[in-house]
Parts: structure tokens; C-alpha cells; sequence
């Protein structure tokens, strides 16, 4: 169908802003080639099958569950990182110049990939690294077909304009957690389920289903969940974090794969190799 100037006019960025700080989220009018999907998926494989620390597997597991950091030592997630169109968005959305804080896949095994409870990925950010504000942003980008049985992203609509919800008592001596429970399926900070599905009745969930190569914005408040992978088909969420370049941590401590620690702002540059579709 041609686009029409109404189209054109709900996807701008100055819309999908505004969109975004109503609900939380937001869905570009782009989406990634089959070839860069395809070129994505190579990479991630094969970074999984490697021994490092940056590897994480399931609990009393050898099966993948995430990888992380990979922008800093993998040249095409590098590229990724930096494509226009991203960056340009994510300036927008958190008042920019920004920087990738954070780079990671999350896997979703077929049969095996587990749950990601209710949580917010700012009290993980804010507690742990000392994050200001949540001047970051969320851009995910599906490398496998997402439906309702594979453990899609969930989150609730408007949730993020409540705070930072249920965080744990007694954490104000500056002790840090394990990180290991910042990326399993034992969540060291979690919104209590009662109190999330009770919101989500109430504002509704955002189910973030869609084809391989799908890009969608989330909020770092906003509270979120994915089920455990039941079905047959892998869910690989390839999920980039730019942070405000003004909203850096003073002193993160954890491994420089879950904080990036270069606060250089992300220089724009285009790659044929990765390009982006209009819907
Ligand atoms: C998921 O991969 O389903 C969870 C992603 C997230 O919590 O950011
Ligand atoms: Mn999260």
C-alpha cells in the first residue's frame, strides 16, 4: 500500500518520541534486511559457540542463554552499533550525544531458553552502576521470527512513568550484587509479580511478537517480562542500550561487557552490509 502523508507523519522522530514517552515503547517504520539479519545471526552463532567470559548459559546448563558486549570485539556488531538511523534515534529519544552502554543477546533457546521475570532494567542500571537518570534507551532487534510461544518481550504500557518499583530494602551501603544475577532467570531486582500483572490488567501488555529483523524502542523504566521458550523455535533478541553521553556513572564496577566504560559518543556511520528496510 503507499504510504500516505499521515504515515509519513506518525513515524517521524519527533513521533515516535512522543509516542515513547507516552508509553514506553515505540516501533520504528524500519525494519532489517534479510541479508542483515542473516549476517547478524552468523555472528551471534558463532560468538555463542566461543569460550568467554562475555558467554553466558542457562542455570546448571551448557546451553546459551546471552552474550554480551559484543559491539567491542565483534566487527560487524561494532558496525551495528553505529548505523545511522539507530543513533539518530536514540540522540532523539534520550536528548543524545550518546554512547553504547550496554550490548547483549539474549538467546531463548528452543525448549530450553528461560523466563525473564517482571523487572526494570533502570533499578539494575541505577543500584548497581549508579546511573543518574534513565536518559538511556532500549533498542531491540529480533534475529528470529517472534510469535505468542517463544518467549516474546512483554511490558506493560505507561509503567515506566512510575519509578522504580519493589526494590530491595537494606541496599543503601553501597554493596553490590552478584552480576551473574543481572542476567538469569533469578532476577536480583524484580517488580513483584502481583503487583505487575495487577498494572498490566489495568494499562495492558505490549507483546512484542513480529518477523526476524524487527526493531522495537523500550524505556529503561518501563517493566517488562518474557516467558520460558516452549516451543521449537529459537527467540534470539539482540538488544543495544545507548546511553545519554551527560548520564554516565561515575564509577560502574561491573565487568566492562555489561557497562561499557568508553563514553565516546557513537559516531554515525553507514554499512551496506547492514541495511534497514521502510515498512
Ligand atoms: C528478553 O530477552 O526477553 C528480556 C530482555 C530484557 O529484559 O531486556
Ligand atoms: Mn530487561
Amino acid at each position: 500500500m503507499a504510504s500516505t502523508a499521515a504515515d509519513t507523519a506518525v513515524t517521524s522522530l519527533a513521533d515516535l518520541k512522543s509516542a515513547y514517552e507516552k508509553d514506553g515503547w515505540c516501533e520504528p517504520p524500519f525494519r532489517f534486511s534479510d541479508d542483515a539479519v542473516a549476517l547478524l545471526r552468523e555472528r551471534v552463532l558463532s560468538i555463542s559457540r566461543e569460550q568467554r567470559p562475555e558467554v553466558v548459559h542457562e542455570k546448571d546448563s551448557g546451553t546459551v542463554r546471552a552474550i554480551h558486549g559484543c559491539h567491542a570485539f565483534d566487527e560487524v556488531c561494532a558496525a551495528l552499533v553505529r548505523l545511522p538511523r539507530l543513533v539518530e534515534l536514540a540522540e532523539e529519544l534520550t536528548g543524545g550525544p550518546v554512547y553504547v552502554y550496554q550490548f547483549k543477546v539474549n538467546l531463548k533457546q528452543a525448549h530450553e531458553g528461560a523466563a525473564w521475570p517482571w523487572h526494570q532494567d533502570f533499578a539494575f542500571w541505577h543500584e548497581e552502576d549508579g546511573m543518574p537518570s534513565p536518559d538511556a534507551v532500549n533498542i531491540a532487534v529480533s534475529l528470529d521470527d517472534v510469535h505468542a510461544g517463544n518467549g516474546p518481550l512483554t511490558a506493560i504500557p505507561g509503567s515506566h512513568r512510575l519509578g522504580l518499583l519493589d526494590l530491595p530494602e537494606g541496599r543503601t551501603d553501597g554493596a553490590e550484587s552478584d552480576w551473574r544475577s543481572h542476567v538469569s532467570a533469578d532476577l536480583a531486582y524484580t517488580v513483584n509479580d502481583d503487583r505487575a500483572q495487577a498494572l498490566a490488567d489495568e494499562s495492558g501488555r505490549k507483546v512484542f511478537t513480529g518477523p526476524r529483523g524487527s526493531v522495537q524502542v523500550f524505556h529503561p523504566s518501563i517493566v517488562h517480562s518474557s516467558s520460558n521458550n516452549l516451543s521449537a523455535d529459537r527467540r534470539a533478541l539482540l538488544l543495544i542500550t545507548y546511553n545519554a553521553v551527560a548520564n554516565s556513572p561515575a564509577r560502574p564496577t561491573r565487568p566492562t561487557f555489561l557497562v561499557s566504560r568508553d563514553t565516546t559518543p557513537v559516531e554515525h556511520r553507514a554499512d551496506e552490509r547492514l541495511d534497514l528496510v521502510s515498512y
